[in-house]
């Protein structure tokens, strides 16, 4: 099994080395920037004698490795700097994206493809639109790491296990990402039966912000830690076939009353991909809001360069 990671600057590198260290399947590292990739596969092939991992990695320009791997995963693009939303970087994300594609469309047959360039949720749309993969090969990691900032911070307020919290959030990898405070649980008990509306409003609030509040802490670059443990997890769902339900954003065709836009959903994903797009019972509430999602990404469709 080999997965080539497109973009080895500070999430496709880390990434990397995560999944050597999981010993979970063989990478590719490529970059426009050859030394970069070859620097960090070579640190990263240093580890092996620590990690005791029988997998390798090397490093590359050459986007033919992409060929015979059984997952791509695109993590170039430019990250935000402080001040900017994560739609600034459409233009230049978008050019990027378009070049990448160009090279990997021929080369693409059944291999899985995980989406991680900003601003996500249109990235992922771009591609779909620019390669025609189909829709249970492209998987865009959005609403995992944001699920588990909501957890995070949930288990830091109430001095709990993190392992106790089932957080759900859903909807577009922006501002108008939907934390589901009803359906979000501790210890298998909903979140609005145990904190008050305003614990839960601040909660949502920070959990929104947490990308922009790294970013501005960075103040060069955005968050690759915490991405880079939300892209193994889909990675390991992927290679161990375990069937599992992880939030990504997915291009719907009709599902939740949406057609025609890569939005964060609850998917079951196993060795083929995406086996099902999840449908979760949504309230009225709900449903307005990520509608309003839906429409905030759609807005910016126009924004992405034509053919
Ligand atoms: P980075 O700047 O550290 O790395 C980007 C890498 O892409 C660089 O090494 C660059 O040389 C490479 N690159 C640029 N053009 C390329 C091309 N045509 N072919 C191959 N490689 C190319 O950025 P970082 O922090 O790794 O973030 C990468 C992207 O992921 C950004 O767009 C960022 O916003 C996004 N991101 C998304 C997250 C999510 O939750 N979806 C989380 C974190 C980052
Ligand atoms: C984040 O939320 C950069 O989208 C990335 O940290």
């Amino acid at each position: 099994m080999k997965i080539s990671i497109i973009g080895a600057g500070n999430v496709g590198g880390l990434l990397a080395g995560r999944i050597i260290d999981s010993d979970l399947a063989d990478v590719v590292l490529i970059d426009i920037k050859e030394n970069l990739a070859k620097a960090k596969a070579a640190d990263i092939s240093d580890s092996l004698y620590f990690s005791k991992s029988s997998k390798k990695i090397f490093a590359t320009s050459d986007f033919s490795q992409v060929k015979d791997s059984s997952i791509v995963v695109i993590t170039a693009g430019f990250p935000r700097k402080p001040g900017m939303s994560r739609e600034d970087l459409i233009t230049k994300n978008a050019n990027l994206l378009k070049d990448i594609s160009s090279q990997i469309k021929p080369l693409l047959e059944d291999q899985i493809v995980i989406i991680v360039t900003n601003p996500l949720d249109l990235m992922a749309y771009y591609f779909k639109k620019l390669t025609n993969i189909d829709s249970k090969k492209l998987i865009a990691m959005g609403s995992n790491l944001d699920l588990a900032r909501f957890a995070n911070l949930i288990a830091e307020k109430f001095n709990v296990n993190i392992n106790d919290i089932a957080p759900v959030v859903i909807a577009s990898h922006g501002t108008e990402m939907l934390p589901i405070e009803r359906l979000s649980r501790i210890s298998k008990k909903p979140l609005t039966e145990l904190i008050s509306d305003e614990e839960i409003a601040d909660l949502s609030r920070k959990t929104i912000e947490r990308g922009a509040q790294i970013v501005s802490l960075y103040e060069s670059g955005s968050a690759y830690f915490a991405p880079s443990a939300a892209i193994l997890e889909i990675i390991r769902a992927i290679i161990k076939d375990e069937k599992k339900i992880i939030y990504a954003s997915v291009y719907l065709n009709g599902e939740y009353g949406l057609k025609d836009i890569c939005l964060g959903v609850p998917i079951k994903i196993g060795k083929s991909g995406i086996e099902q797009i999840v449908d979760i019972k949504l309230n009225n509430k709900e449903k307005l809001k990520l509608l309003a999602s839906a429409e905030s990404v759609k807005s910016l469709i126009t924004k992405l360069p034509s053919d």
